[in-house]
C-alpha cells in the first residue's frame, strides 16, 4: 500500500441499518485522498438492504473491491494484506459473537479476526435492542479483544431533519476512529 492509498475493510452482516454501510461507502469515496473499500455483504445483509430498499451503486474500478462472503482465499482473509482497519456496520449479534469467539468460518469474521491479532482497528457498528445477557458479554470479549463497539444508536442532540442527518451521525463518529478526516460537520460545540 502506498503512503497515498488508505483502505478500509467495510463488512455488511445481517442486521437492520444497511443504510449505514451504503452511506460509510459513499463517504470514504469522497473523501480526500478517497478511501479503497474492500467490501464484504453477507447473504443475509444482502436480502436485508434489499427489503431496507438499499442499494449499494456501483463505484468506479479500484474504488471498491467486492468478495464473496465465503472466499476465504481473499487478501482481507490474510495479516499480509495491510489496511488501516475494518467496520462491520451494521453488526448483527451473530457475527458480534463470532468475533468475540474468534469463530472465523467466514470471510468477514476471519478478516475481523485479523484486525485483532494485527492490532489494527476494528469498529463493531452493533444493532440488536433489547440487548441480552450473552449479546453483552459478547461486546466485552470483542472489547476486551480490542474491538471498538460504535452502537448504531444515533444522537439527537444535533436536531436532525432528515434520516441521512441522524446516519451521518454515526458514520462521522466511525471515520474519526479511524483518523480519517471528513467534513460531515457533526461535533458537539457546546451551547452559547
Ligand atoms: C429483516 C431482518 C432484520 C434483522 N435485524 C437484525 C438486527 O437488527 N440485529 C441482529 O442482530 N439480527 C438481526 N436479524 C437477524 C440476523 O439477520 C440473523 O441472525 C442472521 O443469521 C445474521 O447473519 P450474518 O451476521 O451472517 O449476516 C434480522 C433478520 C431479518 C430478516
Amino acid at each position: 500500500m502506498s503512503e497515498q492509498t488508505r483502505r478500509v475493510v467495510v463488512g455488511v452482516s445481517g442486521a437492520s441499518g444497511s443504510i449505514y454501510a451504503k452511506r460509510l461507502i459513499e463517504v470514504l469515496h469522497e473523501v480526500y485522498p478517497p478511501v479503497e473499500v474492500h467490501l464484504i455483504i453477507t447473504d443475509t445483509a444482502k436480502a436485508i438492504a434489499e427489503h431496507e430498499h438499499v442499494i449499494f451503486p456501483n463505484f468506479k474500478e479500484n474504488a471498491v473491491f467486492r468478495y464473496a462472503p465465503d472466499d476465504l482465499f481473499a487478501p482481507v482473509a490474510s495479516g499480509s494484506f495491510v489496511h488501516s482497519g475494518m467496520v462491520i456496520i451494521p453488526c448483527s449479534m451473530k457475527t458480534l459473537s463470532a468475533v468475540a469467539t474468534g469463530y472465523a468460518s467466514g470471510l468477514m469474521t476471519r478478516a475481523a479476526d485479523v484486525c485483532l491479532k494485527e492490532r489494527r482497528p476494528l469498529v463493531l457498528v452493533v444493532r440488536e435492542t433489547p440487548l441480552s445477557r450473552v449479546h453483552m458479554k459478547n461486546m466485552l470479549s470483542a472489547h476486551d479483544a480490542g474491538a471498538v463497539l460504535l452502537p448504531a444508536s444515533p444522537p439527537f442532540y444535533m436536531n436532525p431533519d432528515t434520516i441521512l442527518d441522524l446516519v451521518d451521525t454515526i458514520i462521522a463518529r466511525v471515520l474519526d476512529i479511524l483518523y480519517i478526516n471528513h467534513d460531515l460537520n457533526l461535533r458537539w460545540t457546546g451551547v452559547e
